[in-house]
This record gives C-alpha cells, sequence and structure tokens, in this order.
C-alpha cells in the first residue's frame, strides 16, 4: 500500500477531527439544521440517522462548505472553517460521497479515481504535453494508486468498464474510492447502502470497516439501512426536523423511545434489537435499555409506520 500523505500532520493527537458547535442554517422561515454539536475523533466512527427531510445531508453540506452556517461554527483538525470554499474544506482532509451518485458517467472506473486524485500531481503542463519521464512517472505512481484504491472497494477487475455501465451499488463504492483519492482524515458517506442487496451491504460494511484499519481515518455515516448504521458506528446521532432527540451508542439508540417513535418504528426496532455491533454483541440482548443522552424535546413528530428494516423511509 502506499504510504498516505498526512494532512496537517502537525494536529495533536486528541484534537478532534470535526468539532461542530451550535451549527445552524436556516432556508426562509425553515430552521433546517439547528443547534448541532457533535465531536469526532481519530479512527472513530459516527453514524447520523433520523426520518426523510431531518436535515442529515444538510449538515454535510454544511461541512463541506456548500452552504454557509447561519449560525455556530465547525472545526477540522482545530482549524476553524466558517466560511471556507468546498475546496479549502477538502484540503483540509474532509471528502465525501454524495446521495445522489456523482460520477463522471461517460469515463472508465479507474479515470474516475484518477480525477479525484489529480490535485496530487506534480508534473507541469509542459511535461504533460511533452511526455516527460516525469509526466510517465507520475502516471504510473497514480494509476498503481488508484488500482489500490480500487481494489479496496472491490472493483479492480471493473478497472476499465465505463462508470456508467456499473450496476448500482458497485457504482455508490466507486464513489467511495474517488473520495479516498482526496487524502482525507474524515470520510463523510451519505447514504452509501442506498439501493444496494442484503449481500453488498454486507460488503459495503467489509469495505467501510477496512479503509479505517487501512488509512486510519474518521468516518461520519448517513445511512438508513439499521442492518449497516447498528453494525459499524461507535456511536450514534440522531436527529429529526433539523434537532439532534439522541446521542448514544447503538444499543442506547436501540432503545430510546424518543428514537424509537421518531424513526424506528416499533417493527424495525424488534429487528434492531436482533442485530449485532461492531464488537459482536446482540444488541438487544442483557436488556440494558440505557436511555440515550436525549436532549430536550424541541421538536413535532409524526405518527409514521417504520417498514421493516427501513425506518420511515
Ligand atoms: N437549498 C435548500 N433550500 C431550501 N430548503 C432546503 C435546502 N436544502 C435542504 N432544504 C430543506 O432542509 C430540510 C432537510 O433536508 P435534507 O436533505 O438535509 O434532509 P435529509 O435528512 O438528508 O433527508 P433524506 O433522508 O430524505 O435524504 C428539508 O426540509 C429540505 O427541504
Ligand atoms: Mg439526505
Amino acid at each position: 500500500m502506499t504510504e498516505k500523505k498526512a494532512v496537517s500532520a502537525e494536529v495533536p493527537k486528541e484534537t478532534p477531527v470535526l468539532k461542530a458547535v451550535h451549527l445552524g442554517i436556516s432556508f426562509g422561515g425553515l430552521k433546517a439544521v439547528d443547534d448541532f454539536n457533535m465531536e469526532i475523533g481519530r479512527s472513530e466512527l459516527v453514524g447520523l440517522i433520523g426520518p426523510n427531510g431531518a436535515g442529515k445531508t444538510t449538515v454535510f453540506n454544511l461541512l463541506t462548505g456548500v452552504y454557509k452556517p447561519t449560525e455556530g461554527a465547525f472545526y477540522l483538525n482545530g482549524k476553524k472553517m466558517n466560511g471556507r470554499k468546498t475546496y479549502q474544506v477538502v484540503e483540509e482532509g474532509i471528502a465525501r460521497t454524495f446521495q445522489n451518485i456523482r460520477l463522471f458517467k461517460k469515463m472508465t472506473v479507474l479515470e474516475n479515481v484518477k480525477v479525484a486524485m489529480n490535485k496530487d500531481m506534480h508534473y507541469s503542463p509542459l511535461a504533460s504535453i511533452f511526455r516527460t519521464n516525469s509526466f510517465w512517472r507520475e502516471e504510473h505512481d497514480t494509476d498503481e494508486r488508484a488500482m489500490e484504491l480500487l481494489d479496496i472497494v472491490g472493483l479492480g477487475d471493473k478497472k476499465d468498464a465505463m462508470a456508467m455501465n456499473l450496476p448500482y451499488g458497485q457504482q455508490r463504492k466507486l464513489e467511495i474510492a474517488r473520495a479516498l483519492g482526496t487524502n482525507m482524515r474524515l470520510l463523510l458517506l451519505d447514504e452509501p447502502a442506498a439501493g444496494m442487496n442484503p449481500v453488498e451491504t454486507d460488503e459495503l460494511l467489509d469495505i467501510i470497516n477496512n479503509i479505517r484499519r487501512t488509512f486510519g481515518i474518521s468516518v461520519l455515516l448517513i445511512e438508513h439501512d439499521m442492518s449497516l448504521v447498528m453494525r459499524v458506528c461507535e456511536r450514534i446521532q440522531v436527529i429529526d426536523y433539523g434537532v439532534t432527540i439522541a446521542k448514544g451508542t447503538p444499543e442506547e439508540i436501540a432503545h430510546n423511545p424518543r428514537v424509537i417513535e421518531a424513526y424506528l418504528g416499533k417493527q424495525a426496532e424488534k429487528e434492531v434489537l436482533n442485530m449485532k455491533d461492531a464488537s459482536g454483541h446482540v444488541i438487544g440482548e442483557e436488556g440494558s435499555a440505557a436511555a440515550a443522552d436525549a436532549e430536550p424535546d424541541k421538536a413535532e413528530k409524526p405518527d409514521e409506520t417504520a417498514g421493516a428494516g427501513t425506518p420511515n423511509r
């Protein structure tokens, strides 16, 4: 594996990779995200869940400089990021995948990853025109690294396929490989399991764990598929109508009455309790029913009935 360049290598270990403080944004009269607080340490894997329209993707848009917060602040590796443009946030080591897949559809799988890695290439425009030795050396290194990333997401044998011809689940994996190409410290995944079958979701779980082991990065995961969230996340934050209604371990979240009412629903709750968490422990066992760190009740919640395994969708 090629050694990854450290982003802000001088940052002390205890500095959180991400810190959001009272972060918020309003669209017209609507507070899409309100008083959002979150801290993610190195190599931590945190879940962000909640019903449709809760404000999850908006959080990602705030953290990546797509939207400017109307309240609060956020820090990456201790640096205040308010008002920074997306490319500046990316330089600080944040990368994301999109809920609506964004790939160069008419490029090959390998080219898609190489384009994402492009900012790390150092040859001059002249070198690329005249195809100098430094150009070929850099091309070769980039190819090799892009192939490593494709192997990590299980797409090594698809490198020459056109991105648009990949099945949906594989396009999502390609998005992850592209995000890895940017030398990130914090990976934001927006519904990576959407459209995947259970086998692909299991593969995705292995990929996420493998990425953390290989790169030592932190991950913030938005996902409706509880079979993934509960098995992979160490901590989970639940938002509803832009407001955080609970924070806790998978076990605490699965038992939290407010989360069950707003999001999981009774049926899905039963399924979640039978799942295993990241350490292999059955979530519902020993019936600890630990109350999650719920915040004051600020939001009205609709009385929705959850579909099996796919809460309130
Ligand atoms: N640019 C915008 N202008 C106006 N309203 C917006 C904008 N972006 C998001 N919203 C609103 O903010 C709220 C939160 O939307 P968001 O997409 O963050 O939800 P979500 O939790 O990601 O939902 P889903 O699970 O369906 O993806 C919604 O009411 C949405 O309509
Ligand atoms: Mg969303």
